[in-house]
């Protein structure tokens, strides 16, 4: 079939809406699991559904990771700072997994959960009952803090939200200009110099954590010791593989999960039924003490609460791809180059896919079992994500501690909205909560905002 025959919508992709999840999800209510949009020579397509991300998933050869689309010169700070993971691809990428997938492997977790409890006693001793705090901002924080612990093996909390800042300033600005090559948005040369600026800025305080790893000369376990042997006495990094994995690996870490952690804790706070269960379950597995590895999976609920919310609200929203050959793709014969956007919110929320998929309903895991290609908070296939077992340990260890200690009350007419950023589905403002005393009820109370566009609150109010 020729594609002059097929439905392909016509436009500017610069004019479809600015927030990436209203543009996905028009796209998805409009034309269904896949659809073209042409804007001149260049398409778009949107591929969403198990079949599709199955398709474009398990072949990277064909379709190639392009997170940073805008790389700056050879030379550049921009070019070394996006030369982490996702830039790579085909056996470069195979190679250089395997290298810095050493740290993130289930046995060396071990070592990470003591700066994680003690982050999670540091966050709880400062919090007060009847306070009302910022979740987002919270999260954002412990997890500045938790990453930099694990990663690069000290917690100066000033260093580290200046650097978290500035990394997350660059991640979004990386994703506006490279958008920008795309068509998908408009983007000036002054935000192209502003990035170079910044990168420029932010390798500085990179090089400056390596020179600090390098000179304490220790057998440090954090992955930054680990990164910086296999430099020194190996060779089997360069500087530039350096810098660009260890601003990846903060980049990738900090957010996704802080955002994974606000989200579980918001949805809990206004599903009490399920929040008393869980407490419940914490309460016969831990009493008063605090979790370990080896408690994690005694606590099924939990497990279950954390995959729900990580379906309906996924910190990693959507990916794209470039294709590197011409592709049959359905009915559509596709350039090389053309642009693949699958999403994740897309197929948790598919009605076939899963009953009611609005709320959130931690129960329906005991009767589901959705393929990889179905269920990818993580991604699927060769380049699904190394830190996913990490960031389930925190996420499991730090929600358990917070409800042994206080209850969070989201505050009444508070106005919670969402976005995605640079790909992530990220809270775009506060998210303000009540800490009780943990022998205050469960309750949930109205709010508004864009987050009852996204998920469905639960209708029982005090337990
Ligand atoms: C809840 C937290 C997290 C979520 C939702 C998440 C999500 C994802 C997703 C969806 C991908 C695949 C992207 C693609 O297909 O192109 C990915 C890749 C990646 N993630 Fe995560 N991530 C999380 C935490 C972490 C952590 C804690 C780390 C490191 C400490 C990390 C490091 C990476 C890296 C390096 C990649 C690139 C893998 C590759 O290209 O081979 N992530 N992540």
């Amino acid at each position: 079939m020729q594609n002059a025959e097929l439905p392909i919508t016509y436009g500017r992709i610069a004019d479809l809406p600015a927030d990436p999840l209203i543009r996905l999800r028009a796209q998805y209510e409009a034309h269904g699991d896949l659809s073209v949009f042409q804007d001149g020579h260049r398409q778009y397509v949107f591929a969403f559904g198990p079949e599709h991300n199955k398709r474009i998933l398990s072949d990277p050869d064909t379709f190639h990771s392009c997170f940073f689309v805008t790389r700056g010169s050879k030379r550049s700070a921009q070019r070394r700072l996006s030369s982490g993971l996702l830039s790579m691809n085909g056996a470069e990428h195979r190679l250089h997994r395997r290298r810095v997938m050493e740290p993130f492997k289930p046995q060396a977790f071990a070592g990470y959960v003591e700066p994680i409890s003690r982050m999670i006693g540091d966050l709880l001793d400062g919090w007060t009952p009847g306070e009302t705090r910022d979740l987002q901002d919270e999260m954002v924080r412990f997890m500045l803090r938790t990453t930099s612990s694990i990663l690069f093996g000290f917690d100066q909390p000033d260093r580290t939200e200046r650097i978290g800042q500035m990394t997350h300033d660059w991640v979004e600005l990386s994703h506006e200009v490279g958008a920008s090559a795309f068509g998908f948005d408009d983007v000036g040369y002054e935000d192209y110099d502003r990035l170079l600026a910044l990168a420029g800025e932010l390798e500085h305080e990179i090089a400056d954590l390596l020179r600090m790893r390098r000179e304490s000369q220790g057998d440090g376990h954090d992955v930054l010791s680990i990164l910086v042997r296999l430099h020194d006495e190996d060779g089997a990094l360069s500087e530039a593989e350096l810098i660009g994995h260890t601003a990846l690996l903060f980049a990738a870490a900090h957010l996704t999960t802080s955002h994974t952690l606000t989200w579980t804790l918001l949805l809990l706070a206004q599903h009490p039924e399920v929040a008393s269960a869980l407490c419940a379950e914490i309460d016969d597995v831990l009493g008063d003490r605090p979790g370990r590895l080896d408690d994690l999976g005694q606590l099924p609920l939990l497990d279950r609460v954390v995959k729900e919310s990580m379906r309906v609200l996924p910190a990693s929203a959507y990916v794209q791809r470039l294709s590197t050959r011409p592709v049959e793709f359905g009915p559509f014969s596709l350039p090389q180059g053309t642009v693949f956007v699958f999403s994740q919110f897309i197929t948790h929320h598919m009605h076939e896919l899963y009953e009611e998929p609005e709320r959130f309903l931690p129960d329906r895991w005991l009767s589901i079992n959705p393929t990889p290609y179905t269920y990818l908070p993580f991604g699927a296939g060769p380049r699904m994500c190394i830190g996913g077992p990490l960031a389930l340990v925190i996420v499991k260890l730090t929600i358990p501690a917070i409800l042994q200690r206080f209850r969070l009350e989201v505050v009444p007419d508070a106005a919670i909205n969402a976005a995605v950023v640079a790909t992530m589905l990220a809270p775009t403002g506060a998210v303000p909560m009540r800490v009780n005393n943990r022998s205050a009820p469960f309750r949930t109370n109205p709010t508004s905002g864009n987050i009852h566009e996204l998920v469905e609150f639960s209708p029982a109010a005090v337990v």
